[in-house]
């Protein structure tokens, strides 16, 4: 038996704090206990190491929360972050199209997918929602990547036979290359394989009916894509689709609005929308930062609250700013000020972990630190540069946290741990396999 226990101070939600007081799980001298890769036991020390008599305990100091979980977020884009002047639609044309038209070379594929698995572990991020680009090999470089990383992860070919000249592909060379891929990576150990067309623009009517098709035939993948992030964007997805009641009716009308289906900001959503996607059980990745970046907008918590709908955060890099779920809930909490809805930083944490999970619907492995689930988690660093250390001095769980998403990013992340495995540490101390 490798049995492994791990003291500190542990915080992680179990519910949405907006829909369920009492959500918040904080054992201040905690102890998790760790057993090839999965939680086995996990409360106050004082009530659970009497359990385990000659325990192998490390303290951890800091704060030890899930692993963070990016519900929205392209990995090819990574070395296009911070890119200048342009709104969505010109964005896409000028700097993030011809960026993916690299990826049709395998190795270049493969050399950025470590890069951003990398860069994952440093900020603290150990499952994600990954874009991948029209090429299915783009997919099985970032999947053996994954996998060789033993991290749980969600990710798809772009479907985008309307795309610019070199990043297209036609509605049957979509279908056999994502079934080909849902055949070699769906459910193999921690991957799960993400039905992904682009957004409403860059797909034909046919190849939105046949990603209706693929999901209906393959009932565990999940659906990925953009929803009602620009107001241009919009404008042109009216002017295409003008049976549908909305954006959203535009995905409905081809079997794409299901229970396991993520929609990335939701910006501008009408109330029907809401509702509507609220019945079918699906949700919203929210991305604050790169709403803001691209001006896009801010998403419209008290709105997706009133209708009861299923949000996780994302980062959506490279349009998003910081790879950093706590920057990230930061930004949130300003963009949702913003129109007048203050995020509680519990609930901020809940949507970097538990609310992605629940949309990704890994929620029964990851992203609460219960029992049974598997052991990633993060370990943060409240005091990581001097003026955190000042602001966190003395204070209260909520302000500690509240400080680190206002003030803090991958700073923050002392260690990641992976399957109770320390896979980052900031601090470069040498850890056993
Ligand atoms: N809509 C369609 N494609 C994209 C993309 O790559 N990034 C963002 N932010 N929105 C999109
Ligand atoms: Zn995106």
């Amino acid at each position: 038996m490798m049995l492994k226990g791990y003291r500190g101070d542990i915080l992680s939600l179990f519910h949405d704090p907006a829909q369920a007081p009492g959500a918040i799980c904080h054992d201040a001298d905690g102890l998790l206990v760790v057993e090839q890769g999965r939680i086995v036991a996990r409360g106050a020390f004082c009530d659970v190491s009497p359990r385990f008599p000659g325990l192998e305990i490390e303290a951890l100091p800091g704060l030890i929360v899930p692993g963070f979980i990016d519900a929205h977020v392209h990995y090819p884009q990574l070395d296009r972050i911070a890119s200048h002047g342009e709104q969505l639609l010109d964005w896409l044309e000028r700097h993030i199209f011809p960026a993916e038209q690299a990826f049709a070379d395998a190795a270049h594929a493969g050399a950025v997918a470590e890069a951003f698995l990398d860069e994952l572990m440093r900020h603290g991020t150990t499952s994600a929602l990954v874009f991948g680009t029209v090429h299915a090999a783009s997919v099985d470089a970032f999947f053996a990547a994954a996998e060789a990383r033993g991290l749980r992860m969600a990710c798809g070919k772009v479907l985008m036979d309307l795309g610019p000249e070199g990043l297209r592909d036609t509605p049957e060379s979509g279908v056999a290359q994502t079934e080909a891929l849902i055949r070699a990576w769906h459910g193999r150990g921690r991957l799960t394989y993400a039905v992904t067309p682009r957004f409403a623009l860059t797909s034909s009517d046919a190849q939105l009916a046949s990603a209706g098709r693929l999901l209906a035939d393959h009932p565990g993948v999940l659906l990925h894509t953009h929803l009602a992030e620009n107001t241009r964007e919009i404008a042109e997805v009216a002017a295409r689709f003008v049976q549908a009641a909305d954006y959203l009716d535009v995905y409905d009308r081809f079997g794409l609005v299901t229970g396991r289906s993520v929609f990335a900001h939701g910006v501008h959503l009408p109330d029907r929308s809401c509702a509507r996607l609220a019945d079918a059980g699906g949700g919203v990745a929210v991305c604050p930062s790169s709403n803001l970046f691209l001006g896009s907008g801010m998403f419209d918590f008290a709105q997706a609250e009133r209708h009861g709908l299923r949000i996780g955060l994302g980062s959506d890099i490279g349009a998003g700013t910081s790879l950093s779920l706590l920057h990230n809930a930061g930004v949130a909490y300003q963009a949702g000020l913003f129109k007048g809805y203050r995020l509680d930083p519990f609930r901020a944490l809940w949507l970097a972990t538990g609310g992605s999970a629940r949309l990704l619907h890994i929620d029964a492995h990851v992203g609460m630190l219960a029992e049974g689930q598997e052991a990633d988690f993060v370990l943060l660093d409240d005091k990581a540069t001097p003026l955190l250390a000042r602001r966190t001095a003395g204070a209260t769980l909520a302000e500690r946290l509240f400080a680190m998403q206002v003030l803090g990013d991958d700073r923050c992340i002392r260690r990641t741990y992976v399957l109770g495995q320390c896979a980052w540490d900031r601090d470069g101390v040498k850890h056993g396999t």
